[in-house]
């Protein structure tokens, strides 16, 4: 199959953006969201696939067992904003999906998501993960996903993701956009990367907490084996090798799944310029990242 052109970065209400995440504005900003639907929120590379596949497993793991062998998660997730060429748009992979609830991933910065998911008050789940690691998870991604901009080398790649020059907009504006929202939005539940790394089995529990689900013990024993990294990055239907934009000899979707990674890539310059700027940015004393465990 033909790989699609890469997506050239515009500005989009105040957000870099391609068209692959615009060209179906119109649906995205009138979608109808339902009381129940859950939407889980990240920016690009924060664990997005990680939770959806956790909340996949927590609904309908014990239901719909074809589920686990035949569909992908991004069709069981599907992805919002997302118009691939020659396939199904998110929006109507979204109205198409049979389950209830439905669980519909975006990557949009808060101010950006349809309307209707606040007025029928869904929850919500937002997945944030350390800079360091985002960016160079980012990297990766945009060297073997050809929908995405041209990744260029790493220095030029670090010094756009500091510009907030990245599809979806600045990682800063990002999170703390989500942070800020949790404290007027009380069906938010925010999340972090280096947590859910940390604690697999703590983490499920909160959200089970969150959407009132309590699982058996053997179930969540299940739970927590499926989405255990080498699980997940063997698993045809959770590792994204069957997405048509992704060249996996060039980078795995599932790469290293860690905590740190950032220090095999920035140079010692790199991280200094980084902790500078950071520190400029990232104001709120209350939202804390760890970028080591
Ligand atoms: S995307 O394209 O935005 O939906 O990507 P996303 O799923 O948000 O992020 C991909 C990164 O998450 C890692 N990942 C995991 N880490 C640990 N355990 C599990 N189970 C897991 N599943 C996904 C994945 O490896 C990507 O991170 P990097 O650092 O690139 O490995």
């Amino acid at each position: 199959m033909d790989l699609p052109p890469r997506g050239e970065l515009f500005d989009f209400h105040g957000v870099s953006m391609t068209h692959y995440f615009t060209d179906n504005w119109e649906n995205v900003q009138n979608f109808q969201a339902r009381p129940d639907d859950i939407l889980i929120a990240t920016y690009p590379k924060a664990g997005t696939t990680w939770v959806s596949y956790i909340l996949d497993l927590l609904y309908f793991g014990q239901t719909a067992l074809e589920r686990q062998t035949s569909i992908p998660v991004y069709e069981r997730v599907p992805f919002l904003e997302l118009t691939p060429p020659d396939s199904a748009s998110g929006t109507d992979l979204v109205n198409n999906l049979p389950t209830s609830p439905r669980l519909i991933k975006t990557h949009l910065p808060v101010q950006l998501v349809p309307k209707s998911f606040w007025e029928q008050n869904c929850r919500m789940v937002y997945v944030a993960r350390n800079a360091k690691d985002n960016m160079v998870s980012f990297f990766h991604f945009d060297s073997m996903n050809m929908m995405e901009p041209e990744p260029g080398d790493w220095n030029n790649f670090f010094q756009r993701f500091l510009d907030g020059k990245m599809v979806f907009g600045s990682w800063y504006d990002h999170v703390n956009g989500w942070w800020k929202k949790k404290q007027t939005y009380s069906k938010l539940h925010y999340m972090f990367y280096e947590d859910l790394i940390e604690d697999t089995g703590r983490e499920i529990d909160k959200l089970c907490c969150f959407l009132g689900l309590s699982p058996s013990a053997e179930e969540k024993k299940q739970i927590l084996a499926c989405v255990q990294f080498d699980n997940m990055k063997n698993n045809n239907m959770a590792n994204y090798s069957t997405f048509p934009s992704m060249d996996f000899k060039i980078s795995p979707f599932m790469r290293k799944g860690k905590v740190g990674d950032w220090k095999k890539h920035f140079t010692v310059a790199q991280n200094e310029e980084f902790d500078e700027d950071y520190k400029k940015k990232m104001k709120d004393p209350t939202l804390q990242f760890r970028t080591e465990i």
